[in-house]
C-alpha cells in the first residue's frame, strides 16, 4: 500500500518511516521541511500532486503542553491539533483515503484510577486536552460522510530521537542526561499512566491498518501503568544508576497546565502491548550498543 506518513522526521513519524517497508508498504514521508501544516491552502497544493496513496498517517502535533495554556501556543494547538486534523479528515475522505491519527490520554480528566476505556467519556482539563480533543471530534464528524478513520489514542513517549533536528528527548533520555551530573533524581509519584515505546506503537499501528479492523477510536500504550516516580525507579534498577532516586509530589513541580492523575489507557479492542518496562530494557540495551 502507498502510504503518506506526516511527521516523518518527530520521533513516532521516524520509527513509522523506518518500518513501513517491512509491511510492504511504500513510504512517502514528509515532514516541516517538505510542507508547513500550519498553512492549509498551501499545503493542500503539494497534498493534491500526490496519486495512488491509499492511506495517511497524521503524527503531526503541537505536542507543548504548558505552552498551550497561554498565547501563542493555544493559538497554534488549535491549528496543528484540531483545524489541521479537520482538514486532513475531508481532504482523505473526498478521497476515499483511510487516515490514521493520534491523540492522547490527556482528552481524558484523569479521575479514574482503574484506567479508560476506548468508549469513555472525555473530558480534558488543559488546553492540549481540549485541542487535542477537537481533533478527534472532527474526524468522528468526517466519519458521518465516510471517512474511514483509526484514531490511537497513546501516552508517554519514549524511544529513539526522531531525525528531526527538533526532536524532542523522552523523559527516560533526560533522567540519564541528568544522572550524569546530578547527587539524586527526583520523580513526581503521580500521573498515573502508561510509558510507551515509539517502536511497539509504530508496529501496532502497521498491523490495526493490515487488520482493516473497523474505522473508530483505538488504544494503544505499553502495559503496567505507573508513576513518573515508579517509571525512575525502574529505569535506575535497569541502567544501574548508582544515586538516590526521591518521591516529590505535583506541588513540588509546579507547571502551568493542570496534569490528569490517572489516565492509563486501556486497549479494550487489540491484544495489549508487552510492559514498558520490557521495552526499557531494549532501548537501554539500544543505546549501549550504538555508543
Ligand atoms: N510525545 C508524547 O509523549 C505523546 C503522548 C501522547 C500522544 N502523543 C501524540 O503522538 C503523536 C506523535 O507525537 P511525537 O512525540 O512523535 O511528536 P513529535 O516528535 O513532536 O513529532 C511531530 C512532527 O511533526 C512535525 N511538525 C510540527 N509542526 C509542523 C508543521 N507546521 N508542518 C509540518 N510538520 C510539522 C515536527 O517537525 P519538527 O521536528 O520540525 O518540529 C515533527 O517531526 C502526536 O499526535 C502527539 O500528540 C504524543
Amino acid at each position: 500500500m502507498k502510504v503518506l506518513i506526516l511527521g516523518g522526521q518527530g520521533n513516532l513519524g521516524t520509527q513509522l518511516t523506518q518500518s513501513g517497508p517491512s509491511w510492504g508498504h511504500d513510504i512517502i514521508s514528509w515532514d516541516r521541511d517538505d510542507l508547513d501544516l500550519s498553512d492549509w491552502p498551501l499545503a493542500q497544493v503539494k497534498l493534491n500532486s500526490l496519486s495512488h496513496v491509499e492511506a495517511v498517517i497524521n503524527t503531526v502535533a503541537y505536542n507543548a503542553v504548558d505552552a498551550a495554556e497561554t498565547e501563542p501556543g493555544r493559538t497554534m494547538a488549535d491549528i496543528l491539533n484540531h483545524q489541521l486534523v479537520a482538514n486532513l479528515a475531508q481532504w482523505c475522505r473526498e478521497r476515499g483515503l483511510t487516515l490514521i491519527h493520534y491523540s492522547s490520554d490527556y482528552v481524558f480528566a484523569g479521575d479514574k484510577p482503574e484506567g479508560y476505556k476506548e468508549d469513555d467519556e472525555p473530558h480534558p482539563i488543559n488546553e492540549y486536552g481540549r485541542s487535542k480533543r477537537a481533533g478527534e471530534v472532527s474526524l468522528m464528524v468526517e466519519e458521518e460522510q465516510g471517512l474511514n478513520y483509526y484514531l490511537i489514542r497513546t501516552s508517554k513517549l519514549f524511544g529513539p530521537r526522531g531525525l528531526s533536528p527538533n526532536a524532542k528527548p523522552s523523559f527516560f533520555d533526560i533522567m540519564l542526561q541528568l544522572a550524569a551530573t546530578s547527587s539524586e533524581l527526583k520523580g513526581v509519584d503521580a500521573e498515573f499512566s502508561c510509558f510507551t515505546y515509539t517502536p511497539d506503537l509504530a508496529q501496532a499501528t502497521w498491523q490495526l491498518l493490515a487488520s482493516q479492523a473497523d474505522s473508530g477510536v483505538y488504544h494503544i500504550a505499553n502495559s503496567e501503568p505507573t508513576t513518573w516516580y515508579g517509571a525512575l525507579q525502574k529505569l535506575a534498577e535497569l541502567a544501574h544508576l548508582n544515586l538516590p532516586i526521591k518521591p516529590i509530589s505535583s506541588a513540588d513541580l509546579p507547571r502551568p497546565a493542570a496534569r490528569p492523575q490517572y489516565s492509563s489507557l486501556l486497549m479494550t479492542k487489540l491484544p495489549a502491548l508487552r510492559p514498558y518496562h520490557e521495552a526499557l530494557v531494549e532501548y537501554l540495551q539500544n543505546l549501549l550498543d550504538n555508543k
